[in-house]
């Protein structure tokens, strides 16, 4: 067996060492992921990534599984790549959106787990509005949970991906240096983000307008800054979105959206060659991103969707299977 096969083997970790419902495992946050664990994730999904190239991409490792995506906030790239996950894997899968579903008569979050945990899922990805609904749902379920958004709480499964894409980008994760840039305050992927480059050895500076940094957020163990020119010294800048949807109406983080370009959007002249920008998407072109820089070479915006897919299969391959010990790992994934 190759020492890449090898590291398929292991399973996540579990949050706080025993999870609600025995020992089933879930992925509710990068807290829950060792350094280890991100390696083994991301050589999984590189091993996906290659098995996609060929021209039949199906593979049979799932078959028979069932996997339940229950979308209470809207999503184009996570829930879509999840879907597509499972279906190249061969599991079965639901997407349930909360729009048009009995969550429009009133059911609650504990009662649509219990309606879909009936099925018998193996696998429930959630995004939920509410910070802690992952966490309702995998008390109340028999199912492996997937966090794919609560609140501004965790997006682990976008950190992944971010690191993913970076390594395929760069080469390596270890000693890069991030610049995230944008409404921190209202962001889980920044703080998923900060964590997962934290666990392989990477630094980040958080940059932004005061009130969209959180008082404190050094406890991270990131640096921030208020000006944009520190930008100027990171092998990657991250925008982040202006999450208008989760800012307290009334309240004024910045002065105006023309504003906040002006002094914080991300354009051609405030990037040096050689300076690689990601960005989770949704974009808002021309507030935090100039449209030159998200169509340039530079930008690594498609390559990040792309490996949502495969790191997203990784994750539900980690989480269901973990190739039983003497089986060579290359059958148990299910790549020839
Ligand atoms: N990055 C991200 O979570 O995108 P969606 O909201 O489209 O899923």
């Amino acid at each position: 067996m190759t020492p890449e096969l090898r590291v398929m083997r292991g399973d996540l970790r579990v949050p706080g060492g025993s999870p609600p419902g025995g020992g089933r495992r879930h992925l509710l946050s990068v807290a829950d992921l060792s350094a280890d664990d991100v390696e083994r994730l991301l050589a999984t999904a590189a091993s996906f990534g290659r098995s996609l190239e060929r021209e039949v991409k199906k593979l049979p490792t799932l078959r028979g599984r069932t996997v339940v995506n229950l979308f209470f906030e809207s999503s184009t790239r996570t829930s879509s790549s999840f879907e597509l996950a499972a279906k190249r894997l061969s599991a079965d899968t639901m997407t349930i959106r909360a729009a048009g579903s009995a969550v429009d008569k009133g059911e609650s979050l504990k009662d649509t787990a219990l309606t879909l945990g009936a099925y018998d899922p193996d696998v429930i990805v959630i995004r939920h509005p509410q910070i802690g609904a992952p966490q309702l749902v995998a008390g109340c379920t028999e199912a492996h949970v997937v966090n794919a958004g609560d609140g501004k709480h965790q997006h682990p499964t976008q950190a992944l991906l971010d690191l993913y894409a970076i390594r395929e980008e760069l080469g390596r994760l270890e000693g890069l240096h991030v610049a995230v840039v944008g409404d921190v305050l209202h962001s889980r992927v920044a703080r998923s983000l900060v964590q997962a480059l934290a666990l392989v050895g990477a630094s980040v500076t958080l940059v932004g307008p005061p009130a969209l940094i959180p008082r404190g957020i050094e406890a991270m163990g990131c640096e921030v800054a208020y000006d944009i020119e520190a930008i100027g010294a990171a092998d990657v800048v991250y925008v982040l979105r202006m999450q208008r949807e989760r800012m307290l109406e009334g309240a004024a983080y910045v002065p105006s959206l023309r504003e906040y370009s002006a002094r914080w959007g991300v354009t051609p002249e405030r990037l040096r060659p050689g300076q690689r920008v990601m960005h989770p998407g949704p974009m808002n072109r021309g507030v935090e991103i100039d449209p030159r820089v998200a169509d340039a070479s530079h930008a690594l915006i498609g390559l990040q969707v792309r490996a949502g897919l495969v790191v997203r299969m990784a994750v539900l391959y980690d989480l269901l299977t973990s190739g039983p010990v003497g089986v060579p790992a290359a059958a148990a994934v299910g790549v020839a």
